[in-house]
């Protein structure tokens, strides 16, 4: 079995999937940190001198590679894997994929302190506006997962991973 996390940046994709594999005793993929291994360079370096073309398709490698993996597996996906290429249908052929969904402002007010190794945001003059932008255009892509799960600001990891686990049972 292979569990996807999809969702914006900020939304606790790693932290949660992390403990979910923890709790199931699955393997746990990072695809961030895949391809931060694959290029030997962190993710505002590549951005930088390689351009966001090439984290793209080194991404889309990662998600391949891990999609021909027979493990049980929770993978935590950079928020913009699923709007590019085929990948949304990929995960959805193999695996089970889950929108961790938080409000919009539950996500402003994280990344207004998180936004420095993120480059799509690091660069914002508004990035209320630049959030609310992208979120609109990838809503369309993070909801072709096949559940939601919706995140109240005051909810801990564990409570989401509980409700994970009661939606996959
Ligand atoms: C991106 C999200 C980031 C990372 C890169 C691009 C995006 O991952 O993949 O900075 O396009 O939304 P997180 O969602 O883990 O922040």
């Amino acid at each position: 079995m292979k569990i996807f996390l999809i969702g914006f940046m900020g939304s606790g994709k790693s932290a949660i999937g992390k403990l979910l594999s923890d709790k199931l005793q699955f393997q746990f993929y990072d695809t961030d940190t895949l391809v931060e291994k694959h290029l030997n360079q962190d993710i505002p370096g590549i951005f930088q001198t390689k351009g966001e073309k090439v984290f793209r398709q080194t991404e889309q490698e990662i998600l391949q590679n891990i999609l021909t993996e027979t493990s049980n597996t929770v993978v935590s996906t950079g928020g913009g894997l699923p709007c590019f290429f085929e990948n949304m249908e990929w995960m959805n052929a193999h695996g089970i994929t889950i929108y961790l969904k938080r409000t919009t402002e539950t996500l402003i007010d994280f990344l207004q302190h998180q936004r420095q190794n993120r480059p799509l945001l690091s660069g914002s003059a508004d990035l209320k506006h630049t959030v609310n932008l992208l979120l609109e255009k990838r809503e369309i892509f993070y909801t072709k997962s096949k559940m939601i799960v919706e995140i109240d600001g005051d909810e801990s990891d564990e409570m989401v991973v509980k409700k994970i686990q009661i939606l996959i049972d």
